[in-house]
């Protein structure tokens, strides 16, 4: 950031606009504030050319006349009003009108103060340099202001980053304890996110959901390795203890209050519920299930059936649909399921941009259950 050397409240390096018709008047007001020390002093004569002005060098005070040719006084002050600029310079009136109706007629459309011709020339410097220092604090609060904001976001922003980062890193170490490869996760989460999106959640939700459905097996890490990569078939103890993937991984997700941990923490949980209440580890059944981790036990079933394993060979699309819509309603949230079949061209793609480069290597408990089912 370029730091400004000049000081914001310097009245004297201010720009002050003065608008008469009558050239003496120019000529003496610019006289006036130029010997007091004022350099940047623009003159004009016709007020028809105040609004270029305004907009080419946008001043800090306004000196006009009110009685003048093509454009009063009054209708200068209602075009620049209609700028509606936040930080709109004072006016100061120039006139050799008196009388409350006109003064309130000024004030009312913008003016701040009031210079009496003929000018006094101390009065005119005091009203001057009082207008500006309030106008110059003004501004600088408004600037400092702006700066605030902008460092808030900044730092807002960086604080999600890397909490998205943390949480990513998360999820890639419960990879390295997973049969699941990489490329499952990138698939299931991005048809996750898509899905959420095709039943109606807005973008920022469908982003929390694409970032927090990675960690669904994330309690995975706490399961003795006997048990995560045994190649048989598990026992019911062993199954039992698998089970507690969900719960533990809820355990290592909740507590934060952070939205996107949150619905990790939801999907780690729940994502083994089942439509009909014979899930685990709650035994949930219908909409008591939360709705991200009904739409995760969709897209992960899904891509665990359509990809390779080495015990068994990727099942056609065709083939995953109808094992799935056979399940609608007792394992799949049935309302769900029939917006997934919409989206499946969308999904094909997904899967062809997150294609497996080798075969996994492992199982998956996951589909060692449907297989079993089936
Ligand atoms: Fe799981
Ligand atoms: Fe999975």
């Amino acid at each position: 950031m370029n730091e400004c050397v000049c000081d914001p409240c310097d009245t004297k390096a201010a720009r002050i606009l003065v608008v008469d018709d009558e050239p003496a008047n120019l000529k003496l007001l610019s006289l006036m504030l130029r010997t007091d020390g004022y350099s940047q002093v623009e003159l004009l004569q016709d007020p028809r050319d105040v609004l270029a002005s305004y907009r080419a060098a946008r001043p800090d005070l306004i000196l006009l006349d009110i009685n003048m040719p093509h454009l009063d006084g009054y209708a200068v002050m209602d075009q620049l009003r209609s700028l509606s600029d936040p930080l709109a310079p004072p006016i100061v009136v120039l006139t050799a009108q008196s009388g409350e109706e006109f003064l309130l007629r000024a004030l009312k459309g913008g003016a701040s103060d009031f210079l009496s011709k003929p000018f006094n020339r101390r009065e005119l410097l005091a009203r001057v340099n009082n207008t500006l220092m309030a106008h110059l604090a003004h501004r600088l609060i408004h600037d400092q202001n702006h700066v605030l904001e902008q460092m808030v976001q900044q730092r807002t922003q960086e604080l999600r980053q890397s909490r998205l980062d943390i949480v990513r890193r998360l999820g890639r170490a419960s990879e390295f304890r997973d049969n699941e490869t990489g490329q499952h996760i990138l698939r299931m989460s991005h048809a996750s996110a898509l899905l959420a999106r095709r039943i109606g959640w807005d973008a920022q939700a469908c982003e929390l959901m694409l970032n927090a459905s990675p960690m669904h097996d994330v309690g995975k890490i706490g399961i003795p390795d006997g048990i995560l990569l045994k190649a048989g078939p598990l026992t019911s103890d062993e199954r039992e203890i698998m089970q507690r993937h969900t719960t533990i991984g809820a355990d290592i997700l909740s507590g934060s209050g952070d939205e996107l941990l949150d619905m990790a923490r939801d999907i780690a949980l729940s994502h083994h519920e089942k439509w009909d209440g014979t899930g685990y580890p709650r035994r949930l059944a219908n909409t008591a299930i939360p709705e991200a981790a009904r739409i995760v036990a969709i897209t992960d079933v899904f891509d665990a059936l359509t990809s390779e394993r080495p015990y068994k060979k990727p099942w056609s699309v065709p083939e995953a649909l109808h094992f799935m819509n056979e399940h609608a309603g007792r394992q799949f949230d049935p309302q769900l399921l029939r917006q997934f079949v919409t989206i499946v061209p969308e999904v094909q793609q997904i899967r062809e941009r997150f294609a497996e480069p080798q075969l996994p290597v492992d199982a998956e408990a996951d589909m060692a259950d449907i297989a079993e089912s089936r």
